[in-house]
């Protein structure tokens, strides 16, 4: 008879820890309402977040916060800095253009065995740093991956534009990544996308190679997020719940198989109307933007460590997203392990 050797055993990525750290500041609606013509009743109707977390302290950038979840989750999981293989990085707040903020976590953790670079795929971040992550455990590149999503958003808001300045949020998550031969944990499909469409609907107009820095740009507030939401909002709604859809088809998952949706969180409405087109109750249906806010690539991650007691091992979660670009995407993942 036949007999599986080790080898041929598919090797997936999964999820072995996950660690958070978020500012202590927290920006509530009705501080906001002092500072631009809003309500909580408005913001929690239209979007549903209540308060935010925010870094305040000059001098500190998204590497502070991803160091400090990056050190959690070394002593958490019982990690030797020089075990890492590589560090990921998925932020459009890096610490600056260059050099890359993976870099910088790597110096301010001890990680010097490794290597890595930051990942921009807006609110995608994460599910597309996860799956170039998996690639290299898939075939053995590597072993150990760190990949950390983290945003200072609130150094790109405008608090003066009322639109845009109660979404964002600000967050680090690092997460342990690792192969398994479990055929019933890990990563088992994705399915992303990007379309350059989006670039005229959300972006940061100035500052890069395009519209680099001068008074002009700096005085036209041009260094901020700029969103038209309601064109973003009906992408969003519709690819989101799309791609979800087709995951589950494609892999032949029923809305009963799943036992959570871990969607970004950029919108109460964006999510609640993904989780009714894939026939879910709305207990399956992950959700913190209350707290937190839109922390664009930190946003599902930061739902997985909220929630990671309730997950069992063999738990199928859809991880799905949508973000600037655009950039879009769901993934099937099996939980991978009990607390
Ligand atoms: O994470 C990356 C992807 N991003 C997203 O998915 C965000 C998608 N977009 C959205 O979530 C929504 O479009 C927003 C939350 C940004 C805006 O909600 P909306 O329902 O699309 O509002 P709107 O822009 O159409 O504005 C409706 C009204 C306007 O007033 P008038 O012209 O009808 O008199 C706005 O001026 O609401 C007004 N408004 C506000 N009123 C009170 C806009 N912002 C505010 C505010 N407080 N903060």
């Amino acid at each position: 008879m036949y007999k599986q050797s080790l080898m041929d055993i598919k090797k997936r990525a999964a999820i072995t820890g996950v660690e958070a750290y978020l500012p202590d500041y927290i920006l509530d609606n009705n501080e906001l309402s002092k500072i631009v013509d809003t309500t909580d009743e408005w913001i929690m109707s239209r979007i549903g977040v209540r308060e935010r977390k925010i870094l305040k302290e000059d001098g500190l950038g998204t590497s502070f916060m991803g160091a400090q979840a990056v050190k959690l989750l070394l002593e958490k999981t019982g990690t030797k800095p020089e075990d890492v293989d590589m560090l990921l990085c998925a932020t459009v707040t890096p610490d600056m253009l260059f050099p890359a903020t993976a870099n910088v976590i790597c110096d301010k953790v001890g990680i010097e065995n490794a290597w890595g670079y930051d990942i921009n795929a807006g609110c995608s971040g994460f599910i597309f740093s996860f799956e170039t992550a998996a690639s290299f455990i898939e075939t053995g590149r590597a072993k150990k991956i760190v990949l950390v999503t983290g945003e200072r958003m609130s150094a790109i808001t405008d608090y003066t534009d009322r639109a845009t300045c109660p979404l964002f949020g600000d967050a680090a998550v690092a997460m342990l990544i690792e192969p398994t031969q479990d055929p019933n944990s890990g990563l088992f499909d994705s399915i992303l996308h990007v379309d350059g469409v989006g670039r005229k609907y959300l972006y940061q107009k100035a500052g890069g190679s395009l519209y680099p820095a001068t008074e002009e740009t700096v005085k036209n507030r041009e260094h901020f997020i700029i969103q038209d939401g309601q064109t973003v909002f009906k992408y969003a709604v519709s690819r989101m719940a799309d791609v979800s859809v087709e995951i589950m088809e494609k892999n032949n998952i029923s809305s009963e198989d799943i036992a959570y949706l871990v969607p970004h969180q950029a919108n109460m409405r964006i999510i609640q109307a993904t989780g009714k087109r894939m026939g879910l109750e709305k207990e399956k249906i992950l959700i913190n933007i209350e707290k937190f806010g839109n922390t664009a690539g930190t946003s599902i991650p930061l739902v997985l460590w909220e929630f990671k007691d309730r997950f069992k091992k063999g738990d199928i979660l859809i991880l799905s997203a949508f973000g600037a670009g655009f950039t879009w995407g769901s993934m099937y993942y099996k939980w991978a392990y009990d607390l």
